[in-house]
This record gives C-alpha cells, structure tokens and sequence, in this order.
C-alpha cells in the first residue's frame, strides 16, 4: 500500500460567516491564542508523516501564500518539536482556484500536482486537539486496510444540516464502513448522527469522479457527493478519532477552540482560567443558566 505523503489544504473559500473581518484577513488566517488556524493544521499534517503540502489558495488570499512563503513562519510552528528538523525540508506549492466553485473544485484544482497518488485533505477550519494527531491517526489505520478514509464524530441530530452526514455499517476494529453520504441533510433526512470532520485521505480515483460530476450552472462542485460516487467502487472508512473537533468555521465554535487552547498553553492558563470563571460566575449571577 502507499504510503500518504501529500496533503492538500483547500483555503480559497470565501468565509462569508465571518464578515466583514474576512475582507481583509482570510478565515484561515484567524487566530488561535498567537497562531493562525493554518498553522494547527500544517503541524497535525507533517505530525502525520506529510512532506509535500499544497494549498489550493484563492488569487485574493494573498496574504496566505505570503504568510506560507517565509520558511521562518514554518519553523516556527515546529520549533522545539521532535520534528524541528523536517520543517526545513518540506515541500509547499500554491495551486489558484480562481472563483470560489467549491471545496470538490478546489481539491479538483490539485489533480496535476498531487498526480496518481492517495492523499490528505485537511480544512483548517476544523481544528482538532489531540494527543495523537488526527490525521496520524488515520494515516495508521489507512496503513492497515486502504482505502479511503474520512474523520468522523458524533454530533447534536439539530446539527445535521451543518454538516456532511454519513450513513455507516460497523466495521472492524471501531472503524465503520461508509455506505453513503450526504451533504447537510435536514434532522428528518440525515442517515445517521455521524458528520464529516475536514480530514480525509482519498484516492486519486476522486478526481476523475470530480470531474464527471461538474458543475451545474452556479452550482459549487462538492466533495461529499463524489466520495457518494466513488463509494460504489472503493471502500470509504470512518474513523471516530480521539480527540476534540472544534468549528472554527462558525463564530461560538471559533472561541470554543480559542477557550481550549489558552487553557492549555502552560504561560496564559492561568489567567485565562481566572477569566473563564468570572464570566461563568457572572452568568450564574445573572440567572443566565435558567
Ligand atoms: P466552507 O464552506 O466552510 O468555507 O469550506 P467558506 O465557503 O470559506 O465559508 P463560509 O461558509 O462562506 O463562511 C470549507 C473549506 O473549503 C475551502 C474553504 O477555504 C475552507 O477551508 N473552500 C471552500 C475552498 O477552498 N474553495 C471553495 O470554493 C469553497
């Protein structure tokens, strides 16, 4: 089986949800504590064995590739990490996805550099904190019985029409076996409570299913009905992960994360606990629990 070491990161999307900020800052570029969004995900990818990353980037969104050009921004995301030294040996390339046509689109735009290889897709704007990296864990598991595989969780049944939602069989070993997809059902159409993280590792196969859907008039060009497509011919896994799946797509999900992480940085914990418990202590005084 091959081994995946290539990553695709789609960042060309509009971030409509967070404007007006997303004028002018890219939502991948949106801070977590002191970093961006982008850099969470460059270090669970390389954490995972990644060296090749490509960023499918919107000719606007130039201040990533500016941010992503300068190797001392890299390093840093590394720096005092086992694997400082890799850092400096990574590949990264700019692929342009010149109008928004959707994520399918934009994993479509980096056919010809990714070639014939299985490869990673990571959304930033799903940050995942864990112990083991989300993506490592599924690199492992992909490493055991091929595949395709995407990250999964459990979530609210209010909540289907936010995401991708999966219809599943158990599998072996805790993996489930995708039978179907669909992208953001109503409570009452969504096959199962299982929703699709922003991690995946897909076959080469998936551009070619890409390509046949094509875009209806206006219409964006979406992964989660080619992986529907293509599942009729290849085998789809579903890894519930451990870890925490934060949403920084959304506004509350963006300061969940931010919560979580200054928590867990050992300089500002703290305080930003000190923080955390006034404001709790204060909802608790107003009757906001009620
Ligand atoms: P989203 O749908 O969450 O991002 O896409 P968005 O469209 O930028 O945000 P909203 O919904 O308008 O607020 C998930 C990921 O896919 C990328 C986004 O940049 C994000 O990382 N994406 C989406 C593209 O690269 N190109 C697209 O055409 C659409």
């Amino acid at each position: 089986m091959m081994s995946v070491k290539k990553a695709v990161f789609p960042v060309a999307g509009l971030g409509t949800r967070f404007r007006p900020v997303t004028s002018v800052v890219p939502k991948e570029m949106l801070p977590i504590v002191d970093k961006p969004l982008i850099d969470y995900a460059i270090e669970e990818a390389v954490d995972a064995g990644i060296t090749d990353l490509i960023f499918v980037v919107s000719p606007d969104k130039h201040i990533i590739v500016k941010y992503l050009s300068d190797k001392g921004n890299i390093e840093a995301i590394f720096e005092g990490k086992e694997n400082e030294n890799e850092a400096s040996r990574l590949n990264i390339e700019f692929v342009f996805q010149n109008e928004p046509l959707g994520l399918g689109h934009a994993v479509l735009c980096a056919q010809e550099v990714v070639g014939a290889d299985p490869f990673a897709v990571l959304l930033p704007d799903d940050l995942v904190v864990s112990e083991v990296s989300c993506l490592a864990q599924m690199v492992d598991k992909y490493g055991e019985v091929g595949g395709n595989f995407i990250a999964v969780v459990e979530v609210e049944p209010q909540q289907t029409h936010m995401y991708g939602m999966l219809k599943v069989d158990e599998y072996l070993n805790g993996l489930l076996k995708v039978t179907a997809m669909v992208e953001k059902p109503s409570i009452e159409k969504a096959p199962s409570n299982f929703a699709i993280v922003g991690r995946y590792i897909l076959d080469a196969g998936i551009f070619e299913t890409l390509r046949q859907q094509g875009t209806g008039s206006g219409r964006e060009l979406q992964l989660t009905e080619a992986m529907d497509t293509l599942l009729l011919q290849q085998d789809f896994y579903g890894l519930r992960f451990s870890g925490v799946r934060y949403d920084c797509g959304e506004k509350v999900g963006l300061l969940e994360a931010n919560i979580a992480c200054f928590l867990g940085r050992p300089d500002l914990s703290m305080r930003a606990q000190k923080v955390v418990e006034r404001f709790a202590l204060s909802s608790l005084e107003n009757g906001e629990d009620k």
